[in-house]
């Protein structure tokens, strides 16, 4: 038989899910059943993930979005109030704060690792208060998986009475030390208001679209739980028209529920969930995975130092969702868009994690033009490189000879 044409490797994207045929059983099995929405499955998800993280209460949600808007939502902001968002990050954690009306006071990060630090938090705090506003929450970013020093950052929102919502999205299944050493779960809320998660398919879990919200705190629970589903309020202890809600008897009238004030749909399926909980399976083989092949990618580029290095490390257990690396892309010939053209041609797709939100043009036309050195610095020498679960040893060595050939070149 004629031997057709080589073929050439798969293409290898910065990220993507790992689905099994027990996840198309578990999603198919929920689309057999009565429930493809509001159902057991989102229930049972929820309580899964609690108990994975160590929370009181998690709340399941349609996306990470949702999630952070909630937060910011059960913490009542309004106009004139701000929180403080990491400049390095995806849009939605400083849009969540703009759904309230509230302002977004950019904090910087470390160049080096991408994380917002207590210097950063408190140098944004006092521009925000500059500008008059009421600085009412923090909102670090456990960004690539890598957990921000909550510790620090707790210690400060205590001693100005602020909250923090953790932007946990990058981070299902890290893990933090503390500062007695101690290993605890990002989204165990042991020194946050709340966790954000998001189960987006680049994500450590998948869920197609989803999010999780984890508190340790029962009133931002029932908040939270209300503003997921419209705003409705079942709980006969809650209502607050009794003629309305009550029968001759006594008793609360079965059809009966209540709406202080509008939420949104911002439900999570029973299908998607029934995926979500499939992955929670798995996460921890997945983090394994994961962290093999950061070691490996770690190993096989610190030949390539300087021109090439591997972005720092926070410490803790991260998950990691990113492999970033850093590069002199200004250094002449190595012009950033070329080095990713470069790396598409040999099948080895790459992203750039973040553009500093503060330069959108949303927010430079609202806050003027911000000077945050750190996160323009690691904008311009950040790349991240594949990693998912089902790459291989060999995958990993791909890329590195890729970027190896690069540099000779
Ligand atoms: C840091 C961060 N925050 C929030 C989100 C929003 O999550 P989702 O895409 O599930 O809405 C993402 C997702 O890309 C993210 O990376």
């Amino acid at each position: 038989m004629a031997a057709g044409p080589p073929s050439s490797p798969p293409y290898l994207p910065y990220g993507r899910q790992a689905i099994d045929e027990d996840d198309i059983a578990a999603v198919t099995a929920v689309l057999r059943g009565d429930w493809l929405t509001q159902g057991p499955t989102v229930t049972r998800f929820e309580h899964a993930f609690a108990e994975a993280v160590g929370a009181r209460h998690a709340i399941a949600c349609a996306n990470g979005t949702a999630a952070l808007h909630l937060a910011c939502m059960a913490l009542d902001l309004h106009p004139g109030d701000a929180v403080v968002v990491p400049s390095v990050t995806f849009l939605a954690t400083a849009n969540a704060a703009r759904y309230c009306g509230a302002e977004v006071a950019f904090a910087d990060v470390d160049p080096e690792t991408g994380l917002m630090g207590r210097a950063d938090a408190e140098a944004a705090i006092a521009r925000a208060e500059a500008a008059g506003w009421r600085v009412r929450a923090l909102a670090p970013v456990h960004f690539a998986g890598q957990a921000a020093d909550l510790d620090a950052l707790a210690d400060l929102a205590e001693a100005r009475g602020l909250a923090i919502i953790e932007d946990a999205c990058h981070a299902v299944g890290s893990r933090r030390a503390n500062r007695a050493g101690a290993s605890i779960a990002i989204g165990a809320c042991d020194r946050s208001a709340m966790a954000c998660f998001s189960f987006h398919p680049v994500k450590t879990i998948a869920a197609g679209e989803g999010g999780m919200v984890t508190t340790n705190d029962d009133a931002l629970a029932r908040s939270l739980r209300r503003d997921v589903s419209h705003g409705m309020v079942r709980d006969p202890a809650a209502f607050q028209d009794r003629k309305a809600a009550f029968g001759a008897d006594g008793g609360a009238n079965p059809w009966y529920y209540e709406m202080p004030a509008p939420g949104y749909n911002y439900r999570l399926t029973d299908i998607h969930a029934a995926l979500g909980l499939s992955q929670l399976g798995k996460l921890d083989r997945f983090v394994r995975r994961r962290a093999d092949m950061v070691a490996r990618y770690d190993e096989r580029l610190a030949p390539l130092a300087p021109f090439i290095r591997h972005a720092g490390r926070s410490g803790g257990k991260p998950a990691w969702h990113l492999y970033v690396v850093l590069i002199d892309f200004a250094a002449p010939g190595r012009d950033r868009a070329a080095v990713m053209a470069a790396l598409k041609a040999q099948g080895v797709g790459s992203q750039v994690h973040y553009i500093p939100v503060h330069h959108q043009p949303y927010y430079r036309e609202r806050y003027g033009s911000l000077d945050l050195p750190g996160a323009d610095g690691w904008y311009q020498a950040c790349l991240s490189l594949p990693l998912f679960p089902a790459m291989t040893d060999g995958d990993v060595d791909r890329v590195v000879a890729a970027l190896e050939h690069l540099i000779k070149a």
